[in-house]
């Protein structure tokens, strides 16, 4: 992001404080861990009541099923669930179970998709259109560990159907964001999963979808109930752990029996399924399920999406905000974004000096973005739309901007289409 990050000394709602006395409107949300904004009231009091009755047992409670039982119910395709605690480990569990369920070695993922940082998921392409071995995308990380990686460009079907006619009976698993939510927020093409569905089905190999951030957040039942796409494996974290370490893996009962220790494929976690942290999951994911916020948090991210558009044309800034559903993030690029190498091409440099214009042009109360996507949380009203696009206005504008100039109306218009799902 460039510069020091606030440091957070308290959060409630919409909003979080910092150590300076600053005051934010948080489009981060802990990284889409929280759902209902910060502190929410239920989470807090259901996990200090929790925490009397001890903090963990090393071994199981009844509180595991019932979260267990809650994800089973919003997710068609998941029969059993195994709770972790942090998305990393479901997402590197969920490759070892297609590893020793299909015997085979090889996972593809896509350029611009992130699954945690397991060894094998840190590997890199080199961004060409065809399918490439994995090269180690961190220190640290062996050429071993990367080599059973292929990659292949976001929505690139063609590049895919190549990798498993040059590898298929070596490929165990592809593992694919739904919606790619770490290179900002690009849509699955018209197809897209359901070419992966065809192609992973036809070849025996499994569709894991990594669902750490769309899992009850573009809607209760995440991306797979969305795009009517059903994965063999699902990966879960950050909304369904209300805010606490926890996180999930789950799918079809005769490849989850293959888990230890029923089955031979090892996995374990001193912390799994804490008792806390499971409460702060059910917590969530029952007021999820009460209260379906989602509906009104698309509205909103739209009209904020619209306004930003409509800020950034104004002044003349290339931009272009991708969203989808409840999650939206700015490109300094004429765009459209449709994958990595669109993702890329943004003006990387514009984004940490827009974000420090932000915060300097804004008075009492700045808007604080993430560096990958963004989240609405709605219930705080219109604040939460017109204010931050007032300082959009006035940072696209640059330090000489008055506020009149620079003020919005927010009547944009609707979305282009590669904006909106
Ligand atoms: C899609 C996706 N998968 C996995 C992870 C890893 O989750 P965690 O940070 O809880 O280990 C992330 C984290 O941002 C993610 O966005």
């Amino acid at each position: 992001m460039g510069g020091t990050p606030p440091f957070i000394r308290s959060a409630s709602g919409a909003y979080v404080n910092d150590a300076d006395g600053n005051r934010y409107i948080d489009f981060v949300q802990s990284w889409g861990a929280s759902l209902f904004g910060h502190a929410c009231p239920e989470i807090v009091d259901a996990v200090v009541k929790a925490a009397h009755l001890g903090t963990s047992f090393g071994a199981p409670t009844e509180l595991e099923v019932r979260l267990a039982e809650l994800i089973i119910d919003a997710l068609p395709s998941v029969d059993m669930v195994r709770l972790v605690s942090s998305g990393t480990e479901a997402a590197m569990s969920a490759i070892r179970l297609a590893r020793g369920f299909t015997g085979r070695d090889v996972i593809l993922k896509f350029e611009g998709c992130y699954h945690g940082h397991a060894d094998s998921l840190l590997a890199g392409g080199s961004g060409s259109g065809l399918a490439t071995f994995g090269i180690p995308g961190s220190l640290g990380v062996t050429e071993g560990a990367a080599r059973d990686t292929l990659t292949v460009p976001y929505n690139d079907l063609e590049g895919v159907r190549a990798a498993f006619a040059e590898r298929g009976e070596a490929i165990a698993a592809v593992i694919v964001e739904p919606v790619a939510a770490n290179m900002g927020v690009v849509p699955p093409g018209p197809g897209f999963l359901e070419g992966l569905r065809a192609a992973t089905a036809e070849h025996g190999a499994l569709l894991i979808f990594d669902e750490v951030i769309t899992g009850f957040r573009i809607g209760y039942g995440g991306a797979q109930s969305a795009f009517a796409v059903g994965p063999d494996l699902t990966v879960l974290g950050k909304v369904m752990g209300g805010g606490f370490p926890c996180a999930a893996f789950g799918g079809r009962r005769d490849m989850m029996e293959r888990l230890a220790p029923v089955g031979p494929v090892y996995q374990a976690g001193t912390l799994s399924g804490n008792p806390v942290a499971v409460v702060a999951g059910i917590t969530a994911l029952t007021l999820a399920r009460e209260r379906n916020p989602y509906p009104r948090l698309a509205k909103t991210t739209e009209e904020l999406a619209a306004g930003l558009h409509e800020a950034f044309g104004r002044s003349g800034i290339a931009a272009t905000v991708n969203r989808v559903e409840t999650m939206f993030s700015v490109y300094f690029t004429a765009g459209p974004v449709r994958d990595f190498d669109d993702a890329k091409a943004a003006d990387l440099d514009l984004a940490p000096e827009f974000r420090r214009r932000l915060r300097r042009e804004s008075g009492e109360e700045s808007a604080r973005f993430g560096i990958e996507i963004d989240r609405v949380i709605g219930h705080e009203g219109g604040t939460l739309v017109d204010q931050p696009q007032r300082q959009i206005g006035l940072a696209a504008a640059g330090p000489a901007a008055n506020q009149d100039a620079a003020a919005l109306d927010g009547d944009a218009g609707g979305l282009d289409e590669h904006r909106a799902i």
